[in-house]
């Protein structure tokens, strides 16, 4: 069943790439940064505390140049979400352990580097994105080019995955870690998304998938017309409960023939703090984030 096959969307992103209208994009940098990221921050980039704010407006105005993305805009990438996952020290220890792990449609990636900051070696870690300059954006914003010793690959992945520089990677992560992306695909591309995304993984028990995006209580559908991002012929985006969650993985299942546990739960980022909800309907639709772990058999 397509959840999304209603004519008209529940919601319709607000579009701009204008930062002076964009309702996304965030002037306000203090509200945004979460006091355990500011002490990330300090500490890995070695900026001092009192260019932090230019730095990472600058990183903001560099990275909405090059994409006019809301995520850019209300500066996500600034929070590692890695941190709010109930598997994060289950994917921390296998990385800690030599595994390798994939953060697919990284942007800049600040989640590798949450995991290093965090002690785990970085010569195993891969990022992909089809925007390739935000790994620059990511080098010059975390001051780590000279240390980070991961790979980032440009990669479109609406493309068959044999065709692009994740084929080398096929069978052989032990961890992905997939943030704010699922989502941008309407609800039939959703599962083939995780199913080419979950065979990347390493066929064997323990290997681990760590979802993370945008979730909505009951389902909420969205337009992304103009988005600029290379999502569903459709447009349409799909914002998941729990139960829908779990159906897009049974259909994983059935279509990869791979047995997996899942995990999921639905989080309301205004409960901890991390969403400030001014009532608008954009604020009222961003505020959830949807966690899953889905664990090999
Ligand atoms: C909402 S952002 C999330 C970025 C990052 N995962 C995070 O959690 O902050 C979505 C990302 O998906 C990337 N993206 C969109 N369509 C893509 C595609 N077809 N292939 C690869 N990356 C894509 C965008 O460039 C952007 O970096």
């Amino acid at each position: 069943m397509a959840k999304d096959d209603k004519k008209e969307p529940d919601f319709v992103f607000p579009v701009s790439k204008n930062p002076e209208d964009a309702v996304y994009f965030y002037k306000d940098v203090d509200a945004a940064l979460q006091p355990q990221s500011r002490e990330m921050l300090l500490k890995y980039t070695g900026v001092p505390s009192d260019q932090l704010i230019s730095h990472i407006k600058e990183a903001q105005s560099r990275a909405f140049k090059v994409a006019p993305y809301s995520s850019v805009g209300s500066m996500t990438w600034l929070n590692p979400f890695i941190v709010l996952h109930f598997a994060y020290s289950k994917a921390l220890e296998k990385v800690k352990n030599g595994g390798s792990i994939l953060d697919c449609a990284c942007m800049i990636a600040q989640d590798l580097r949450q995991l290093a900051f965090d002690g785990a070696p970085t010569d195993k870690m891969y990022g992909f994105d089809f925007e390739p300059e935000f790994f620059n954006i990511g080098y010059d914003f975390f001051q780590d080019r000279a240390t980070f010793r991961g790979s980032f690959l440009e990669v479109d992945a609406t493309k068959d995955f044999s065709e692009t520089e994740l084929r080398d990677l096929s069978g052989k992560v032990d961890v992905i870690w997939c943030a704010k992306f699922i989502h941008l695909y309407d609800w039939d591309d959703q599962i083939e998304m995780a199913s080419k995304l979950v065979r990347l993984l390493k066929p064997q028990p323990g290997s681990l998938f760590l979802g993370s995006q945008n979730g909505f209580p009951g389902g909420r559908s969205m337009s992304l017309k103009g988005s600029g991002m290379k999502v569903s012929k459709s447009n349409m985006g799909f914002l998941n409960d729990v139960d829908h969650l779990k159906e897009i993985w049974e259909e994983v299942g059935k279509r990869t023939g791979l047995d997996f546990d899942v995990e999921v739960t639905l989080l309301d980022l205004r409960t901890i703090g991390w969403h400030k909800d001014s009532g608008s309907d954009y604020h009222k639709t961003i505020g959830y984030n949807l966690q899953y772990l889905i664990t090999m058999k």
